[in-house]
């Protein structure tokens, strides 16, 4: 028990801990016989954006990058070797025709032969299997062709085979599967035509074996679990400035994500050119990972989907408020909403519903929620709203319509659009607050004093940057801020309904934006500290609030402690979350009211988030270097005494009987 304080001079621990010096222990008193108001399940959230190579290279499996030679440059990310010649004449697919034929070379050892580099390479692992899919035709009076299909690791060594051979001169889908016999992060695949005919090849698509659910075109199965493990209850998408487009004619437009893959059209990705310092040129959306696949995960996660529609703006910052459809064109805009509507919940005979059931769901998806815009603002939003309100309102009272305040949390414009939200009745407002720790831990008692006049807070998107905007890491400092702050959600659970981090995932040698909930590269991936924050709030929250107060007020900062509370009537648990963004530990007294001696459980648990140099990230060397911990705590009657240690997220759970 020394404390050092130069080299070789050590002094008694006990100078620096004596009673004199040490803080009192703060009183805390939960009033579990408070009426309390209930908590919402959407509360907790994902806000999905294909941004970071979200969608294509990431959440969404396929590992062929312009699998459709469909990219303005028809053979970005692809090798050619000898004769192969793209073409576009007598296409299976009308929406992206073109396709290459690959001719033989005679009399030589040398081969024809295509290789796709994937999204930073392909990840392969040993024992696994890879399902590699190709429309193929022979030209009329051309024998049966071989085609011999390498993966192939880092190093250009053949880590799995298998062969296919075409047999007809019509358009056909073949598939073969190959196991991977080593594992490798930047491995590739290649098609070489063994035979010395033509044949012609289009849409070469390579999925995993084990997709989320084995799902055909599916998604990648350890994002989908980590994002499943966040229990969401709603799920935003699919996005973001991506609703908007860097120009309208590349706005997210649901209608081209549905229907057979093959046929779905590309979308220049907004990502794609527009953050300097982080280019992305190879960055296009397939809309592979499209609205019925949003649906079947927001099913899968039991979350309730929140499709957010553009509204007639592109990227307000992009276009500098030129990109606007005009108002009295804007039918086509609100007709596209309305669908997205009858895509998700009209019947297998409506126009709509039909495509859905054909696609494999007849049962709707129980949409409730919409967004109308992104982060928008002015008066040309606000006329836009209005119109797509009132037809939505018209023909679907039972939807919740979400409206956007803007990309700034005040000001004079923020104000200007709740009040205009207020004034047009949208059921919930958008908030987005990107900033810095300071703000976190001072507005931690931002919705104590909002009005509660029936319109609810969406808190859509928000992060804390600990450095540069959009450039900043996911260390534990940033996720302790968030988590102060988001008991200011839970207190407020009246108006605050739903809340999403973002963005969501990232790519870590393709992204625009940091900070990001979960990094991957092609193999693996990376809970960030605020990722777990995330989780402890979502995982552990009771349905309806119980005040959680020092003298008689919410802790909002005083001794550097935050807190909220909440019972889990299912489960009969109060939950309280604490949180010490201090330098010092704290020792809590915690006091029970409404709860008879000896009624709490002897122990209760706890699960901490705590790094001792808040500057730490998980990194892929290091990726649990801030989880988080459980362990019980001791109750007398209906006391119980602890200590939070500085700079800590706490989460304690007592039992009721
Ligand atoms: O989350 C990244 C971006 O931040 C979103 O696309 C946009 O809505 C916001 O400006």
């Amino acid at each position: 028990m020394f404390s050092r304080l130069k080299k070789g001079v050590f002094l008694p621990i006990i100078l620096i801990l004596s009673p004199l010096g040490a803080a009192a222990p703060v009183s805390i008193s939960v009033d579990a016989d408070a009426k309390g108001v209930p908590v919402q399940p959407t509360m907790y959230g994902i806000f999905f954006e294909d941004i970071n190579f979200g969608a294509d290279g990431g959440l969404y499996a396929e590992m062929v990058k312009n699998r459709a030679f469909n990219f303005p440059q028809p053979l970005m990310g692809w090798k050619t070797f000898g004769a192969v010649q793209l073409n576009n004449e007598g296409s299976p697919f009308a929406e992206n025709p073109r396709y290459v034929r690959m001719t033989g070379i005679k009399h030589s050892r040398k081969r024809s032969l295509l290789e796709n580099e994937g999204f930073r390479g392909m990840g392969f692992e040993q024992g696994k299997t890879y399902n590699l899919s190709v429309w193929a035709r022979q030209p009329e009076n051309e024998k049966p062709q071989n085609i011999l299909v390498n993966l192939v690791d880092n190093e250009n060594n053949v880590i799995g085979k298998a062969n296919l051979r075409t047999d007809s001169t019509e358009w056909k889908r073949y598939s073969v599967s190959i196991k991977a016999g080593q594992t490798c992060e930047k491995g590739s695949l290649r098609l070489i035509l063994e035979s010395f005919g033509q044949v012609d090849l289009a849409h070469i698509s390579l999925f995993p074996g084990d997709t989320w659910k084995n799902r055909k075109n599916g998604l990648r199965r350890d994002l989908v679990q980590a994002l499943t493990d966040l229990k969401p209850g709603v799920f935003r998408f699919p996005g973001g400035c991506i609703v908007e487009g860097s120009e309208l004619p590349f706005r997210y437009d649901w209608k081209k994500t549905v229907g057979p893959v093959e046929n779905r059209p590309l979308n220049e990705n907004l990502w794609n050119f527009s953050t300097s310092g982080r280019r992305t040129p190879d960055y296009y959306q397939t809309g592979g990972l499209g609205f019925y696949e949003y649906f079947l995960l927001a099913e899968d996660m039991g979350a309730e989907p929140l499709p957010i529609v553009n509204c007639g703006l592109a990227c307000q910052f992009q276009t500098k408020e030129d990109g606007q459809q005009p108002m009295d064109q804007l039918g086509n805009y609100i007709q596209d909403a309305l669908d997205l509507i009858e895509f998700a919940n009209g019947s297998p005979e409506t126009k709509w519903g039909k495509v859905r059931a054909e696609m494999g769901h007849p049962a709707p998806f129980n949409l409730k929620y919409i967004g109308v815009g992104n982060e928008q603002w002015g008066a040309c939003y606000l006329e836009r709203f209005s119109e797509f309100s009132k037809a939505i309102r018209a023909r679907h009272p039972e939807i919740q319509i979400v409206g956007s305040s803007g990309p700034s949390p005040d000001g004079k414009r923020f104000d200007e659009l709740w009040k205009a939200m207020r004034e047009m009745k949208a059921e919930l407002v958008d908030e987005h607050y990107y900033s810095n720790p300071k703000w976190f831990l001072e507005n931690a008692a931002r919705y104590d004093s909002y009005p509660r006049d029936g319109v609810s807070v969406f808190a859509g998107e928000y992060a804390c940057y600990v450095k540069g905007f959009s450039n900043s890491p996911n260390n534990f400092l940033s996720a302790l801020c968030e988590a102060a702050f988001m008991t200011g959600f839970e207190r407020n659970a009246d108006i605050v309904h739903m809340t999403t981090y973002a963005p969501l995932l990232a790519h870590k040698e393709a992204w625009q934006w940091r900070p990001d909930l979960i990094w991957f590269d092609n193999l693996s991936l990376v809970k960030t500290p605020n990722y777990y924050v995330q989780q402890l709030f979502s995982n552990n929250v009771g349905d309806r609030t119980v005040p959680v107060t020092s003298e008689g007020k919410p802790l909002t900062g005083q001794h550097d402690l935050y807190a909220s509370g909440t019972y889990d009537g299912a489960n009969k648990r109060l939950i309280i979350k604490l949180i010490n963004s201090g330098r010092e530990a704290r020792d809590i007294n915690l006091e029970f009211k409404g709860i008879k001696s000896g009624q709490l459980a002897e122990k209760a648990q706890y699960l901490l988030l705590h790094a001792s140099n808040p500057q730490t990230e998980n990194t892929f060397e290091a990726p649990f270097s801030v989880v988080p911990v459980s362990g019980q705590i001791t109750i007398k009657g209906d006391q119980c005494s602890f200590r939070i240690d500085a700079e800590t997220v706490g989460v304690y759970i007592f039992q009721l009987p």
